[in-house]
């Protein structure tokens, strides 16, 4: 029988945890550092790769992704490095997607054809607004006419180039985002991705929001709407959601984000990384420590990870219901039934069917276009015993 995870493919996932400044609304495990020692962060990735692809002898890698923190600000000797290794190490499928995240500042558009030469085939740049007064409240260090200028060279070096942006920001209103957003898509090539705002405890908004000072935040009700009017100017605009805040013409989706929805295996490395692997039939989560220099420290002696944990079944069939319903294809549950042991409650399912959340065609059980904007309290209940 074929393990689980392969219908789901098998990624690497490799984490730079270095940014020019930290955003005030980011929480992802990022620091600034006045100096990096790029070749000793080349070793150590070049270290866990070795390690890592001795556990997964065999496989064939479906895709790769450079993430932080801000990739772009690796030099493209070290990117050339880890890619090569990449290839030595394992098998990769034909069209082998390379991502890696940039940000829209000038250094790094001119390190976009070094990392192309290099052999990242894909960019996903974080522009975040296409106004100057909002990329300042974000705390963002580069303007609009400077990301457009970095875009315009992303999409002069690769054939596919994503963009994010952050809606639902202070004092947006909705007919701003909706011209925004329609800005976006006219630039946009094939993928974007659209993020709700999201205040994060132990960021500086997350702080400026505890005392009540930071204002202008959209209610639910706007914040409803503004979800709502994305989805039908993506859909106008040919740019379809395939998952929450992810839209992209057909084929043009991410296969490395694909793989953490549809539950398949991936190695992370890097400070913080997480992965899913499946060994002699158990499948463990892994994690690295997050603080860079220990993890730096670490990856000579291979110990850069806490104590795997297996999960059980029901941690696993959780965990497959929770990323594959983010997914408009959502989830066959079939899969569910053979992971979980045991099939998922029927009168939960005819319940939310019920009331229009969902809908399941033959075993592909699917969340509704109104159920997205309540996904949470989807999961929720069909998760609770
Ligand atoms: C790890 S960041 C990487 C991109 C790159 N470092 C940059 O900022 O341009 C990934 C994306 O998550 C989104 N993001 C981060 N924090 C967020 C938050 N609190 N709310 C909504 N979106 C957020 C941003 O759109 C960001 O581009
Ligand atoms: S949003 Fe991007 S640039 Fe800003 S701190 Fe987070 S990872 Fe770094």
């Amino acid at each position: 029988m074929t393990e689980d995870w392969c219908q789901g493919g098998f990624g690497l996932y490799i984490h730079w945890p270095f940014c020019e400044a930290k955003c005030p609304y980011c929480d992802f495990n990022s620091h600034v550092s006045r100096k990096i020692d790029q070749r000793a962060w080349c070793d150590a990735y070049l270290a866990e790769l070795e390690r890592g692809a001795a556990e997964t002898q065999g496989r064939v890698l479906n895709a790769v992704f450079f993430g932080g923190g801000t990739p772009s600000l690796m030099d493209p000797d070290i990117v050339a490095d880890v890619i090569a290794a990449i290839y030595r190490l394992w098998p990769t499928a034909n069209d082998l997607e390379i991502t890696l995240e940039a940000n829209p500042g000038s250094v790094e558009a001119g390190r976009f054809k070094g990392f192309h030469d290099a052999g990242v085939n894909r960019v996903s740049m974080g522009i975040q607004a296409l106004n100057d007064a909002d990329l300042k409240r974000l705390g963002r260090i580069h303007n609009t006419a400077e990301a457009l200028a970095a875009f315009d060279i992303a999409r002069s070096t690769f054939d596919r180039v994503s963009f994010d942006l952050i809606y639902g920001r202070q004092n947006q209103t909705l007919p701003a985002w909706q011209s925004e957003l329609k800005q976006a898509l006219s630039l946009a090539i094939d993928h974007i991705s659209l993020y709700q705002l999201t205040i994060e405890q132990g960021t500086a908004f997350g702080d400026r929001y505890a005392i009540g000072k930071l204002r202008g935040l959209p209610d639910d009700d706007l914040g409803a709407d503004m979800y709502a009017a994305t989805q039908d100017i993506c859909n106008e605009m040919g740019m379809p959601s395939y998952e929450v805040s992810n839209h992209a013409r057909d084929g043009a989706q991410s296969r490395h984000n694909l793989i953490y929805w549809r539950y398949g295996d991936y190695l992370g490395i890097g400070p913080g990384a997480h992965g899913r692997l499946t060994q002699n039939g158990h499948r463990f989560a892994t994690e690295c420590f997050s603080n860079p220099q220990r993890w730096l420290d670490a990856a000579a002696s291979g110990k850069t990870e806490k104590p795997r944990e297996a999960l059980s079944p029901e941690d696993q069939a959780s965990e497959f219901l929770m990323m594959g319903l983010r997914l408009k294809e959502g989830v066959d549950l079939k899969r569910y039934s053979a992971l979980a042991g045991t099939p998922l409650s029927q009168k939960k399912i005819i319940r939310m069917q019920d009331i229009g959340m969902i809908s399941l065609e033959r075993d592909q059980l699917k969340v509704t276009d109104q159920g997205f904007m309540v996904l949470n309290a989807i999961l929720a209940e069909l998760l609770a015993d």
